[in-house]
Order: C-alpha cells, then structure tokens, then sequence
C-alpha cells in the first residue's frame, strides 16, 4: 500500500513538474516526401512528446490516432513533392537514363517544395493564426536556409536538423567553413585521406558550392523570405530582420552524426551529434512468421533490402532471375524485403513486402545486411553490429558506403545487370573472414558508448535552447569574424604597405645621398 502511494505521488509530482515547469510548444518542419526524411521527423516528434511537450509537426506523413500533445499539419496534398521523392526509378538509374544528381532541377525542386510548404493552405491557418505561439522552432536543413524565417515570426529561437554527417554547408551558419583538405562535402563521394586530385576535386566541389548558394540562389530565396514570411512577421508586430540576420541566427544545429559513423570532425558548441536518435529503444518483438524464421536459420540470415526509395518491382526481370538463383546457391537464409510477389523461389528465399528492419537486424542470427546504404540503414547496421555488403545507387549513398569500405565492416559492390556474381563473392568474402563482423562490433560499441541516449541528449539541448532564450553563449564567435581577419590579410596588406613605403623611402634617400655625393665631387673638381 505505501509503496503504491509513493508511486502515485511520484506520478503526480512528474505530471505538475512537467505542466509547471517545462512544457513547451516546439514547432518541428520536416516538409520533404521521402520516406527517411519522415521516420527522421517522426523521431524529433516522439522524443519531445515523451519529454511532455506540445508539438505542431508539418509532415507530409500524418498518422492515424496521434498523440494527444501533438497537432499534424498536413502537407500530403503537395502533389510535386512526393513525386519528386518518388522519383527514383532504378532500372533507368542501372540503364544510365536518368540522371538523379542534376544539380538545377535539384535546387528547383527544393525552392518549389519550400514555397508550396508554406503555402500550403494548413501552414498558412497555423501561421495566419493570431494566437499562435511557439517556444522554438526544429526544421530539416535541406539544401536552403529558408525556413530559418519561421523563426522571427514568433520571435522564439531556431534549430536545424542535420541529417547527415557534419559538413561546411551547415557548419558555415553556426561557425565556418570546414577544411576541404580532410572534411567531405556535402555531395562528396570519397572520403580522407585525400590523393591530389581528390584533394583539388573536394576544394572545386566546395568553391562551386559556395558560390552557387551565395550569389546564385540566395536571389530566390531573399525573395521568398521578402514575399511569404515578412508580411507574417509583420502581422505580429514583430520587427523584420534581414534575410541575411535570420539565416544566421541559428541557436543550434542537432546532427544526425556520430564519430562511430563519420570521422573525429572538429565541431563548434552549438553543433550536438544524435545520431541514432530515431531508433526506437524498444523494438517491437518480430511478426511470428519471420520470427520464426529467423530463429531456424541454421547458417544465418541475410537480410537483403533497397531501402524505401528504391522500389525492387522496378527491377528488370532478368535481373531479378540472376539474383534468385545466385541467392539459391547459398547455403544461408536469405530474406529479401521486396514489394511484389515473385516466383520460383529456391527454398532458402524468403520474400517480405514490409520488413520491421531494426528487430531483424537485432536478431543474433542475421549475420548480413546487403543494402543499398542509405544513411538511415548504415545507422541501424552499427547500431545492431552487423556487417555489410552496399550496393549504392544514388545521393550520399556512395559515400556511406565508402565508409562502410574503409571503415572495415562492409564490401561494395556496383549496381548493374550483372553484379550478381559479384555480389556473390562480396557476400562469401564478408561471410568467411570475421573481420568484418568483429569491425562492426567494435564500432557498435563505440556507437553505443554515451553519456545520456542520442534522444534525452536531443531533448536536453532543445530544453537548454528555450529555457536559455536562444542559447547564445553556445555560438562561435567565428560567426562574427569576416574572412579577411581570420586570415589576416589586413595584416598582410598592412606588412605590404609598411615595405613598399620604406622600399620608397629608401630608395628615396639613397638617390639623394648619392646626388649629393656626385654634387660633391664635382664640386671638388
Ligand atoms: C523506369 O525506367 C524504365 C526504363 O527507362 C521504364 O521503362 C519504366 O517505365 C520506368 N518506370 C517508371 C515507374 O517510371
Ligand atoms: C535571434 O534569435 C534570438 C533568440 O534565439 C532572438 O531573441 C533574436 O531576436 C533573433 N534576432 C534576429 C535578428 O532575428
């Protein structure tokens, strides 16, 4: 009985101390249509929700029942959007057809999607809403700076998501560009130690960028920040800053990163790696059926997955046959997350339309994971300790595996209508040498060696945002100091000036010494 009383008062206590001090009303914007941006979102949400705050979430991916605290504006209407995301078709992609990286449809698509976000008609009734109010703002950084703007709205402080690991776009608004000598950019497909080429490629791939997002679209969105949020700040009553104030007013940047998955990048205060935050800590168990599957796999499983974006049923049939009859000369089990029926199945393949990957991966009998590398999916991987075999299609995807590669816990292999040979040896390789297994597990232990878990570190810093109005003593004074004085070309004119000025005078005097000299001796002839 007294301890049931305890209990009860326990549970009150925490429910008046989250009412009365620290609820808050957090704005979280994750607007982008694919998949893996939504379950980043999803994340953001469940862990300020379970902290006890109020969440208004713009996500294209509304969920049926949602928790009480939280308000789900819908953006699913935005038709372009989930195209876009969708967009990827992989037999084009394996056919040299499509061209995903075009960089001026790429920045196209995401001006558009910015726009029609915040056009959209359940964003404008938030916005337009004279009661509204929100103790911070969470957005995606995507490419663009743009929703910093909903920031001085409400006149409340901002905070990025970086989905990725730390590079100098995001790092440039809360502190300065990294060095492109050792530090990936934002599209490299390669990472350090660089060769000199590599070298110069990284420091032309930076140059390029900065100067695409400084002087050619920065045009476009000051004017979508001039047409769609000022007049908003303005209906508040709050004073307007400049495009340029906002974008760089960033209390904090959260970074889907960890140095187990990256590198040791050297990082300013205001930048908290949580990567790995989006995994939940409590897996749900396994459907029966693939439970029991993977409990009876004598030699192991091999969980084969594209990821959300790439749909197999897109593959080319003989493509398909190759790699069902490579798999059926396995003697493992292997399940591969497809989304169509196929037949003629060898009797150790398995096919799962949906596939609850982390309690798969989880399993001490999945000994492999093949997949296309996705950031999401190379998380999960450590987080699990597995090993790898990554067959990257598109986006950062090279790059992550890559890392997998030079980190020592996977292999690659290239997509094409013929990679089923190689996929056959690069799966036996990772198989028979435990080094790899024993890599992944390592970095599984680094990974989950923390202080606090990726999601009470994420709330914590939020809270720390707010309740600090802004967090700004977390900010680089890097921020502050324009590129010729961290250089100190100033003084380098400086020392020019000085020696061309006694060069002068030097010379100066010494025509005059000399002219007097020759005076002289002229005289005394
Ligand atoms: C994917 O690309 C292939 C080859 O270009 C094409 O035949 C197919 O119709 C495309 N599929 C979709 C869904 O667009
Ligand atoms: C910058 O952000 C802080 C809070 O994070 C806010 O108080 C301040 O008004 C903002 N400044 C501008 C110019 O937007």
């Amino acid at each position: 009985m007294n301890s049931l009383w305890s209990l009860f008062l326990c549970l009150l206590c925490a429910i008046l101390c989250l009412n009365v001090c620290g609820a808050y009303k957090i704005l979280v914007v994750f607007p982008i249509a694919g998949k893996s941006h939504g379950i980043l979102g999803d994340g953001v949400v469940r862990h300020l929700l379970n902290a006890g705050h109020e969440v208004s979430y713009i996500t294209p991916f509304p969920k049926d029942n949602p928790h009480k605290n939280l308000r789900q504006i819908d953006i699913s209407s935005d038709e372009a959007n989930a195209v876009m995301m969708n967009k990827a078709n992989i037999t084009a992609i394996m056919n040299k057809e499509q061209d995903v990286a075009d960089p001026r449809e790429f920045f196209k698509f995401i001006l558009d999607t910015q726009r029609s976000t915040v056009l959209n008609e359940n964003v404008q009734k938030m916005l337009n809403d004279p009661k509204q109010t929100f103790d911070a703002v969470i957005a995606e950084w995507m490419f663009s700076e743009l929703y910093s703007g909903f920031a001085p709205i409400y006149g409340c402080p901002f905070i990025w998501l970086s989905t990725t690991e730390p590079h100098s776009s995001i790092l440039d608004l809360i502190d300065e560009t990294l060095n492109p000598t050792y530090n990936p950019g934002i599209i490299s497909t390669t990472i350090p130690p660089y060769t000199f080429t590599e070298r110069i490629k990284e420091l032309l791939f930076y140059a390029a960028n900065y100067v695409l997002k400084n002087f050619v679209l920065i045009g476009s969105e000051r004017e979508v920040y001039e047409e769609l949020f000022v007049p908003l700040i303005k209906k508040k009553g709050r004073p307007v800053p400049t495009y340029d104030e906002v974008k760089y007013n960033v209390s904090l940047v959260l970074g889907n990163s960890h140095v187990s998955l990256g590198q040791a990048t050297r990082l300013p205060q205001s930048y908290k790696a949580v990567g790995g935050y989006h995994i939940d800590t409590n897996i749900k168990p396994l459907p029966e059926d693939l439970k029991k599957l993977l409990d009876n796999a004598k030699n192991g499983l091999i969980y084969f997955s594209m990821g959300s974006n790439l749909k197999s049923k897109e593959l080319p049939d003989e493509f398909k046959k190759s790699l069902l009859k490579m798999f059926g000369t396995l003697k493992h089990t292997v399940l591969w997350k497809f989304e169509d029926a196929l037949s003629d199945l060898p009797s150790n393949v398995h096919i799962v339309k949906w596939a609850p990957q982390p309690a798969i991966l989880s399993h001490p009998n999945c000994i492999l994971f093949v997949t296309h590398g996705g950031l999401l999916s190379t998380t999960e991987t450590i987080h699990f300790g597995k090993p790898t075999v990554g067959i990257p299609v598109f986006a950062d995807q090279f790059i992550n595996v890559e890392r997998a590669v030079k980190k020592g816990f996977g292999k690659r292999v290239d997509l094409s209508y013929t990679m089923a040979g190689d996929l056959k040896v690069a799966i036996e390789e990772v198989l028979a040498n435990p080094s790899y297994a024993k890599k992944a597990k390592e970095l599984s232990q680094i990974y989950h060696d923390r202080p606090s878990l990726p999601g009470a570190e994420l709330v914590h810093w939020v809270e720390h945002v707010i309740k600090t109005g802004g967090a700004t003593h977390l900010r680089s004074p890097a921020l502050q100091v324009p590129f010729y004085q961290k250089l100190y070309l100033d003084l380098a004119a400086l020392i020019l000036i000085v020696v061309i000025a006694l060069r002068f005078i030097v010379k100066r005097v010494w025509k005059l010494c000399s002219k007097k000299t020759v005076d002289s001796k002229k005289k005394n002839k």
